[in-house]
């Protein structure tokens, strides 16, 4: 039964992230994707289907006892997606794995601990795993052996998320950035600058909010942008020129544009200063650096810069992947027992009905095929009669039940 299981992937693995697009269901809302996945597992008779698309991954979690041939899965991403080109698949035939049984319940477990991930030990997958599969069970594309199978690798990732460090140590610079601030004892109330309001300062900005840093002041190309950062943190909005005329004095700076020269150098940072010449934290994300070279040589200031903490980043990497083992261990352990659970849950199913069956018997031998014969019984052997049957009618449900289950 468990060959059942079956897994039809695309992942960053194998292909550019952009590449990904075209395995996905196109659609505009909820209400589109439904329609189409429910078109797909009709047309194609599966009985259980399930979708997840993320940034890392597009995968198709089926339930059929059908050979998935190439032929199917051809068919299959040209219906999922009008742009996928049947040509496409001799372009990307080392990328679509299809994966059976065991390997994709173990594929499943991996995707879910997020060992399979672009970034390693992040919790974000679990999440939109288990969205994908309410979505899916909400529009009746799934049922008991998918629920199943989720059960599984939810239990699975949480236990792989506490009994290793796979998840500890910041891996994404803007995090390991915030961890630094942190440790320089940054009072929550210094005043930063923060300059530039893109995707990168965004994140930040999320992050300074979540640690309540209260004092920030955001400068942007775009006024609008920075308003929107600043609003998020009650900060003050300016525009980029502004910064050459900003008196308010500051504690520290965090500077991420996409300039590709310098924009602070010594006469900026000089007139920033007005003349306060305490130790100042700079936090440098952008390639290249927006910070001059001759700033740091010149003042007095705790400097961090992105390379450093994507060396950082590189070495917390190391260490998570190192735990990637242990993780894996924890997923063998749990694939056995699912191997005995799946196989007693459609013992029970078969058997379900056996308890039904047997009343039916036993009332049928009652009140037709021994009914003059029981006419001639007077009260008392009436009474132990009926006895006898309840008796030899719980035996008859659980003794075949239990056989049953010992045989798993
Ligand atoms: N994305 C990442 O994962 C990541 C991680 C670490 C570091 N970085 C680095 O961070 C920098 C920005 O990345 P991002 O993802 O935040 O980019 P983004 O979303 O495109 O934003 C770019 C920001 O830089 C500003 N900008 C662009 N050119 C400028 C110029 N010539 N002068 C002044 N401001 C300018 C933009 O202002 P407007 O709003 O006015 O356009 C915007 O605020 C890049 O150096 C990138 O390499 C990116």
């Amino acid at each position: 039964m468990l060959n059942n299981f079956k897994i039809l992937t695309i992942t960053h693995k194998n292909v550019p992230l952009k590449a990904l697009s075209q395995f996905i269901v196109p659609s505009v809302d909820e209400a589109e994707l439904e329609g189409k996945l429910n078109i797909l597992k009709t047309q194609f008779e599966i009985e259980e289907l399930m979708y997840l698309a993320t940034c890392n991954r597009v995968m198709y979690f089926f339930y059929t006892d059908q050979n998935i041939s190439d032929t199917f899965v051809t068919k299959f991403l040209a219906q999922a997606n009008i742009d996928f080109q049947p040509n496409l698949i001799e372009y990307y035939e080392n990328a679509i794995t299809l994966l059976e049984g065991h390997d994709a319940l173990e594929h499943l477990l991996e995707v879910a601990a997020s060992i399979d991930s672009m970034v390693i030990g992040e919790r974000e997958i679990l999440r939109q795993l288990r969205t994908a599969f309410e979505q899916c069970n909400g529009w009746n594309l799934t049922d008991d052996h998918i629920r199943m199978a989720m059960q599984l690798s939810v239990e699975t990732a949480k236990k792989v998320y506490s009994n290793t460090r796979i998840g500890e140590k910041p891996i994404s610079v803007v995090s390991l950035a915030i961890q630094k601030l942190l440790q320089s004892q940054f009072p929550k109330t210094g005043k930063l600058l923060l300059i530039g309001a893109g995707q990168t300062n965004l994140l930040v900005t999320k992050f300074l909010k979540k640690h309540q840093f209260e004092n920030v002041t955001v400068f942007n190309r775009t006024i609008g942008k920075a308003k929107s950062l600043a609003g998020m943190v009650g900060g003050t909005a300016f525009s980029l020129e502004k910064l050459n005329t900003y008196q308010d004095g500051f504690d520290g700076i965090i500077i991420c544009t996409g300039s590709d020269t310098a924009l602070l150098n010594d006469e900026l940072y000089a007139q920033l200063l007005q003349g306060d010449d305490t130790k100042k934290l700079i936090i440098d994300l952008a390639i290249p650096n927006n910070v001059e070279k001759s700033v740091v040589e010149n003042f007095n200031v705790n400097y961090i810069e992105i390379e450093n903490l994507k060396s950082l980043a590189k070495e917390n990497m190391a260490f998570r992947q190192n735990e990637i083992s242990k993780a894996k261990e924890i997923i063998v352990e749990r694939l056995i027992e699912f191997n005995k659970i799946h196989q007693q849950r459609q013992i029970e199913k078969a058997m379900r009905h056996v308890p039904q069956q047997i009343k039916a018997v036993k009332a049928h031998a009652m009140n037709e095929v021994f009914k003059k014969d029981l006419e001639n019984l007077d009260e008392d052997a009436l009474e132990v009669l009926e006895r006898v049957m309840n008796y030899m009618e719980k035996r008859c449900i659980s003794i075949p039940m239990k056989a049953a289950k010992d045989s798993v």
